[in-house]
C-alpha cells in the first residue's frame, strides 16, 4: 500500500490507495460522528463490510446511477444529515464510485458551511480520476456538473478490494481513463506497453492506479481551480468523446474519451502537429480498450454537442490532442474546421479497415 498527500494553499488530503488501505485506515479516519453515503448497487454487495466496519453509523443509500445526481437527491441528502443531528464536526464519507463522491463531496461542502469529507472510491474511475482533485457537483437545469464547488476531501482510501465486484463495463471505463493517462504522462504510457496483455490484472491495476493519482496531484497542485490551462490537460480526448457519448451513448465513458482520443489524434496528425512512431503506438494503446474505433455516420449532428463544450472560448472548438510521449496541445478549431476534421478522420478509419 502506498501513502501520499495533496498539498494545497488552504487544504491537504492524505490518499491511502492500495489492497488494505480500507481495513487499516477506514474505521480509524472515519471516527464516531460519520455519515456514510453510497448507492444502490454497492450496498446490496457491501452492506455486511459497511455495516460491520462502521457500526452504529447512519448510512444513506441513493439509488445507482447518473440520475441521482441532481438537487432532489443532493437535498434528501442534507435533510437526513438534520434528522441524524449532525454538527459541524461530523465526517461524510462517500463510499461510491464518482455519482456518490460527486454529490456526496457537493453535500459536505454544503453542510453547516463544509465538514469534514472522506472519499472511498470504489470504480476504477473514481479511484484514478473523480476522488481525487476535490471537483464536486450535481446535475442541474439538463447540464450536467453544473453546480458545484471545488472541496478537497480529508483522506482518499483506494483500495482495489472494491474493484474485483466491478461490472466490466466499469472496469473499461475506468481502463479508458487510465489510458488517457497514458497520453499525458511517459512513464505511464510506457508502463502501459509493457502490461498491455494485463489490463484486467488487479495487481497491475492497482499499481497503475498509483501512478495515475500521482500524475493527477502534480496536476491539481500546478492548478487546482481549473484556471491555468495544466488541469484542463486532464480532459484530454473529452470534447470529442463527450459529443459521441451523448450523440450515440451506448459505450461506457472511458471508451468515449478513448473513441474521441483516437479522432483527435487523428485531427492532430493531419495539422502535422503529431508524426512518427508516436500516434501509431497509442492507436495500439487505444486499441487494448476500444476493440474497433467506430466509424460514425452523422457525425455532424454529434458535432454540435461538442460546441457546449466547457474548454471553448470565442466561439471555437478546444480539443486537446496528443503530440508526443507525455505531452498534449490545446487546438482550437472553429465549427466548420471541426466538422471537416471528424468527416475526414471518419474517413481515415474506414479506408484502413477496407485496407486490412
Ligand atoms: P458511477 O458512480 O455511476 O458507478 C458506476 C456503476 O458501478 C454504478 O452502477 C455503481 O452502482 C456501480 N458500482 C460502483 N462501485 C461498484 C463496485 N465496487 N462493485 C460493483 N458495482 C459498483 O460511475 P463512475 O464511472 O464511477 O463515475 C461517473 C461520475 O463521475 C459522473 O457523474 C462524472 O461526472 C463524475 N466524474 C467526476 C470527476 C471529478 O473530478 N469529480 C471526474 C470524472 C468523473
Ligand atoms: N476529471 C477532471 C478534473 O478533475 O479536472
Amino acid at each position: 500500500m502506498k501513502i501520499t498527500e495533496i498539498n494545497l494553499s488552504s487544504s491537504k488530503s492524505v490518499i491511502y490507495c492500495g489492497v488494505g488501505a480500507f481495513e487499516k485506515y477506514a474505521k480509524q479516519l472515519i471516527g464516531t460522528n460519520a455519515f456514510i453515503v453510497t448507492d444502490s448497487n454497492i450496498y446490496k454487495i457491501y452492506a455486511k463490510l459497511i455495516n460491520e466496519t462502521f457500526v452504529s453509523t447512519p448510512v444513506y443509500v441513493i439509488s445507482a446511477g447518473e440520475k441521482s445526481k441532481n438537487k432532489k437527491t443532493l437535498f434528501n441528502i442534507l435533510q437526513a444529515m438534520l434528522e441524524h443531528n449532525l454538527d459541524r464536526d461530523c465526517c461524510v464519507v462517500a463510499l461510491g464510485g464518482g455519482v456518490v463522491g460527486d454529490i456526496a463531496g457537493f453535500a459536505a461542502s454544503m453542510f453547516m458551511r463544509g465538514v469534514k469529507l472522506i472519499q472511498i472510491p470504489t470504480t476504477l474511475l473514481a479511484q484514478v480520476d473523480s476522488s481525487v482533485g476535490g471537483k464536486t457537483a450535481i446535475d442541474f437545469y439538463g447540464v450536467k456538473n453544473s453546480v458545484g464547488a471545488f472541496y478537497q476531501p480529508f483522506a482518499v482510501i483506494a483500495d482495489s478490494l472494491f474493484l474485483k465486484t466491478l461490472p466490466v463495463r466499469e472496469l473499461r471505463c475506468g481502463l479508458g481513463e487510465i489510458v488517457k493517462y497514458g497520453a499525458l504522462d511517459k512513464d505511464i504510457y510506457n508502463k502501459l506497453f509493457e502490461n498491455i496483455k494485463n489490463f484486467s490484472d488487479i495487481s497491475f491495476l492497482q499499481s497503475i492506479i498509483f501512478d495515475c493519482i500521482a500524475h493527477k496531484i502534480e496536476v491539481v497542485s500546478a492548478d487546482e481551480r481549473d484556471v491555468n490551462g495544466v488541469r484542463k490537460t486532464l480532459n484530454a480526448g473529452h470534447t470529442t468523446g463527450h459529443a459521441f457519448e451523448l450523440f450515440y451513448g451506448r459505450k461506457s465513458h472511458g471508451e468515449y474519451v478513448l473513441i474521441g482520443m483516437y479522432y483527435e489524434l487523428l485531427i492532430a496528425e493531419r495539422r502535422g502537429i503529431c508524426w512518427g512512431q508516436y500516434p501509431e503506438n497509442l492507436k495500439k494503446l487505444i486499441c487494448a480498450v476500444v476493440k474497433k474505433i467506430p466509424v460514425y455516420a452523422d457525425i455532424n449532428k454529434a458535432a454540435i454537442l461538442a460546441l457546449h463544450d466547457k474548454k471553448n472560448t470565442e466561439g471555437l472548438i478546444s480539443i486537446i490532442v496528443p503530440v508526443s510521449e507525455g505531452r498534449v496541445e490545446e487546438v482550437k478549431l472553429s465549427f466548420e474546421e471541426y466538422v471537416k476534421e471528424l468527416e475526414y478522420a471518419a474517413m481515415e478509419i474506414q479506408n484502413s479497415y477496407e485496407k486490412s
